[in-house]
Formats: C-alpha cells, sequence, structure tokens
C-alpha cells in the first residue's frame, strides 16, 4: 500500500543552482527545523544516516565497554551494530506477538545494574508500547532512545516518533 507523507512538499529543499552551498548549509538548517517541528521536539540534527545517528545517541550517554544497552532482536542489523560500536552489550528482549515491537512486560526482568540505556524500535511505520517501557525506564533511571528509523511520522497516543524518549533517530536511506 503507497502511503503519502504530507509534509514531503515542505522538506523538499530548494534549488542549490543559486548558492554556492555544498554540503550541510541553509537546506539541511531548515531541513532540520521542519522535521523538528514535525515531530514536536525542539530540535533535529541532520548526520549521515540512521546509524550514525544511533551510534551518536549512544555515545552521548557516555556508554562503552561494561555497560548494556537493552534492544529487540527483530530489528534491522544497525541496531545492535550501533550498541557494538560504543563497546556496549546489547541485551534482546523478544517481541510482543501482536504488535512485533518490544515486550514490555518482558524489560523489567532483563534489567541490571548494567543497563545504560533502553532502546525499542518502531518497526514498520508502527510505534513500540512506549509507556510501559517508559515507566520500567523511570522506575530504574535509565534512558529511552527511540530507533525510530522505519516510523517517520508515526504516532503513539498522539505523540511522535522521535518525541517518546531521551533522542529519537530516523534513516532517510529511501527503502526505510
Ligand atoms: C530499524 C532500523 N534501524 C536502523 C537503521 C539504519 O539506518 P541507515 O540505513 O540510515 O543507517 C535502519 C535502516 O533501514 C532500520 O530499519
Amino acid at each position: 500500500m503507497r502511503k503519502t507523507i504530507r509534509c514531503a512538499g515542505r522538506l523538499r529543499p530548494p534549488s542549490r543552482r543559486d548558492s554556492n552551498e555544498f554540503c550541510l548549509g541553509s537546506a539541511v538548517g531548515r531541513f532540520e527545523r521542519s522535521f523538528a517541528e514535525i515531530c514536536g521536539v525542539r530540535h533535529a540534527i541532520g548526520v549521515n544516516s540512521g546509524t550514525s545517528a544511533l551510534h551518536l545517541a549512544l555515545l552521548a550517554l557516555d556508554l562503552g565497554p561494561g555497560k548494556d544497552v537493552i534492544t529487540v532482536p527483530s530489528t534491522f542489523v544497525a541496531t545492535v551494530a550501533a550498541i557494538r560500536y560504543t563497546g556496549a552489550g546489547p541485551i534482546l528482549v523478544d517481541i510482543d506477538p501482536e504488535r512485533f515491537t518490544m515486550d514490555a512486560r518482558k524489560l523489567e526482568a532483563a534489567v541490571t545494574e548494567r543497563t545504560a540505556a533502553i532502546l525499542p524500535v518502531h518497526l514498520y511505520g508502527q510505534m513500540a508500547d512506549m509507556d510501559p517501557i517508559r515507566q520500567v525506564a523511570e522506575r530504574h533511571g535509565i534512558p529511552v532512545i527511540e530507533d525510530a528509523a522505519q516510523a517517520h511520522g508515526a504516532t503513539y497516543k498522539g505523540a511522535a516518533a522521535g518525541s517518546t524518549g531521551r533522542v529519537g533517530a530516523f534513516s532517510f536511506f529511501p527503502g526505510s
């Protein structure tokens, strides 16, 4: 089924013929502001890929060897790769067979003193069940990073993907 994203026109960069900007520049700034507005967040920062966005979000949490990040086995390889790039260990919590996203009922049992982040993956345009995930995270004081690479424009109880965790990472690979 083909789904049209209404914001596409607003995000289209202007012609570059009249400027010498080659990379980054004002078009990226406009895109970042538009995308932040669409997600209902204060800031959006453009990087080279969804993988790098995840990696940078995890590095910002000072992750490394000796720490763990809880995520799901049903995702694209980049989710676990980004965790491993920091030196931290991925801990996999199974998915809910109804939603195909992190099963929050199994999350609490996976939390240990090494857990430094929880990384639910919003898959196929459907967001993870964020309320119970965030409840566990808040109880243990652990930040939530959203892998929203496949969830542009998705919402959960009115909140946009990318706005329900500390950081949300998106991919603009055409297949996403
Ligand atoms: C769930 C998920 N996470 C992360 C990524 C990585 O994004 P990128 O290919 O832009 O690095 C993808 C890409 O398809 C993805 O589907």
